[in-house]
């Protein structure tokens, strides 16, 4: 059998685009969350002419990125948790940390290091004004699957 482009079947390899809204909705709300394929809960959001897409909840402890401030670390876009203030690249998924260089020597001087990605940073794309999530399924495991199981997701949201 087979399939045109348009119409993807299980076996093929085309990755899926999954619509999130109308990039001008997007871009006047800054921030938007949605359950794509059912089964993972994305924030798209808009900051100086880029669009980012990451799982919502924090490979930490499940804290709602979409309240995160975005601030520069060295030079990189990050979101803040508003939970415990852990640091997570925009672009990459990283979390950033700051290092003592010396404890003994006063005042203490830091840098900055990444302890590799830890959240799972999904790809956006744009057609005509449409914004489309392509999610990232890297069979390697990252932190923030955690906070993506449906048990999780159900206790989350219960009043
Ligand atoms: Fe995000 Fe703790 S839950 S920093």
């Amino acid at each position: 059998t087979s399939s045109s482009p348009s119409s993807p079947s299980s076996s093929s390899s085309l990755p899926t685009l999954h619509f999130i809204g109308k990039k001008e909705d997007i871009v006047r709300a800054r921030r938007v969350t949605k359950l794509v394929n059912g089964c993972r809960e994305v924030l798209v959001l808009y900051h100086q002419g880029q669009l980012y897409a990451m799982d919502t909840r924090c490979y930490h402890s499940g804290g709602d990125l979409q309240d995160g401030d975005i601030e520069e670390f060295n030079g990189r876009l990050c979101i803040v948790c508003p939970w415990h203030k852990y640091k997570i690249t925009l672009a990459e998924g990283e979390g950033l940390y700051q290092a003592v260089e010396n404890p003994t020597v006063k005042p203490l001087r830091t840098h900055w290091c990444s302890k590799g990605v830890k959240q799972r940073i999904h790809k956006v794309t744009e057609n005509n004004g449409d914004v489309y999530v392509m999610l990232n399924d890297s069979i390697d495991p990252i932190e923030s699957d955690i906070y993506q199981t449906e048990k999780y997701r159900t206790a989350c949201f219960k009043v």
